[in-house]
């Protein structure tokens, strides 16, 4: 008969593994990256400088820093025969998978970089992710939008590249915004890395079977499309959108969340970890006003967005699940203001998680401990039966 199995929950939150890269407190709301909290490196730092130090475990000095950044410029081309493969795809294909069969697809392209085990591989390996995958990306991006793909331009590091190559066009020069380059580069940061999150454990779990760092990310790229994970931010705002389109008030919304009508979730809100305001969410919506004030975004849905905020933070159903904004709450806000559409909200997660994934396999792949990912379970189905005689 089948077993009623009860066990504890906390099994279900079990560590999964060591790891030095980064530091989560869920309840006190700390976030830091190699022991730098996570306000200090979004005052001070960049994405390239962050990168560096979640991959290498140390801030790089400005001589490292920069040879870091040119190595990353010289991998941005992507082999002529790949460009190719964005034509198999429908026009309206959304940019996630696409870019997760593309990642996938260099290590059929760049097969000299595979060995898990050779330090220089996995080197290359790194550079070439870090160059490539935002390439990709733009190109999904002007594949869904049937526009023309620029060759990068290598007198620009990794974000303005990623600027241009999504808004530039052949015909006329691309004048960078700075202000544009900064909040994206400020939201890549609060991005890079989050400890073992769905996407991450992905990662490590495909990559403990000794797959290549391109297959393991790839994997990684699927994971984080769910919607409960990073597919979150494109949700919030088409949250946003229908109560605007509905004219509903915010608490008309609410009570639809709590009633758990249709399954819905006030999107951006919650956390497997954080059981209170997380960090990232906070300087989001800090510098969200300032961003979307210079840029022209569409303050009416940051209204609804921050009334939402103001009647949840004030609601016992909120406050007794403990239900905080998380990273995806505004991020979505600024992404459309910067004018990237919706489909490449969590493409740009994936972006800024890049140089997170990369440690994490790095360190997965050096762990004499890690055999291949094999999670056991609790069974609860039938116990033993007799096949009928007939
Ligand atoms: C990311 O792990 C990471 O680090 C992820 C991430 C990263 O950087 O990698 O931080 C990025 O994925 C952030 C999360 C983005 N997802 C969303 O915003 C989607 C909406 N959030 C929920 O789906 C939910 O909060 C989760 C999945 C994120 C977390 O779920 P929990 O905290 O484990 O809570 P649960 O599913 O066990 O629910 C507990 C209760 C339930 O109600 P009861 O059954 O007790 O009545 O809280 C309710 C849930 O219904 N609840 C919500 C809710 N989230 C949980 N109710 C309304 N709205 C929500 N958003």
């Amino acid at each position: 008969q089948t077993g009623a199995v009860t066990f504890d929950p906390g099994f279900m939150n079990t560590a999964a593994t060591t790891s030095a890269i980064t530091y989560i407190d869920g309840d006190e709301g700390i976030l830091r990256y190699r022991g730098y909290p996570i306000d200090q490196l979004a005052q001070h730092s960049s994405f390239l400088e962050v990168s560096y130090l979640l991959i290498y475990g140390n801030l790089p000095t400005p001589t490292e820093l920069d040879a870091f950044d040119q190595r990353i410029r010289r991998h941005t081309l992507l082999h002529e025969e790949l460009k190719g493969f964005f034509g198999g795809f429908p026009r309206d294909a959304h940019p996630m998978p696409v870019l997760s069969s593309a990642v996938s697809a260099l290590s059929t392209f760049y097969q000299d970089s595979l060995d898990p085990f050779d330090d220089e591989q996995v080197e290359l390996s790194t550079f070439r992710l870090m160059a490539k995958l935002p390439v990709i990306a733009a190109y999904a991006h002007k594949k869904s939008i049937g526009q023309p793909m620029l060759y990068p331009d290598n007198s620009m590091n990794l974000v303005e590249n990623f600027m241009r190559l999504c808004f530039g066009l052949p015909a006329e020069p691309y004048d960078l915004d700075p202000l544009m380059v900064k909040a994206l580069d400020l939201l890549l940061i609060l991005h890079a890395d989050h400890e073992q999150n769905c996407s991450t454990s992905t990662v490590r779990l495909v990559g403990s079977s000794n797959a290549n760092m391109f297959a393991s990310i790839s994997a990684g790229i699927n994971a984080l499309f769910g919607p409960l994970h990073g597919g979150a931010n494109e949700a919030v705002l088409n949250m946003l959108r229908e109560i605007q389109a509905k004219g509903m008030q915010p608490e008309d919304f609410m009570e639809k969340v709590k009633n758990k009508e249709d399954g819905v979730k006030l999107m951006g809100f919650g956390h497997r970890v954080y059981k209170n305001y997380d960090p990232r969410a906070k300087i989001v919506k800090a510098t969200a006003h300032d961003i979307l004030s210079r840029l022209g975004g569409n303050d009416e849905l940051l209204d609804i967005a921050m009334r939402l905020e103001e009647k949840a933070l004030a609601d016992d159903y909120f406050i007794e699940r403990k239900l905080y904004p998380n990273v995806d709450f505004y991020t979505g806000l600024i992404y459309k203001a910067m004018g990237f559409p919706e489909k490449m909200f969590t493409v740009l997660f994936a972006i800024g998680r890049l140089p997170g994934w990369i440690a994490q396999w790095r360190e997965m792949i050096k762990d004499p401990q890690t055999k291949i990912g094999r999670p056991r379970q609790l069974y609860t189905g039938a116990g033993e039966r007799q096949y009928p005689a007939r």
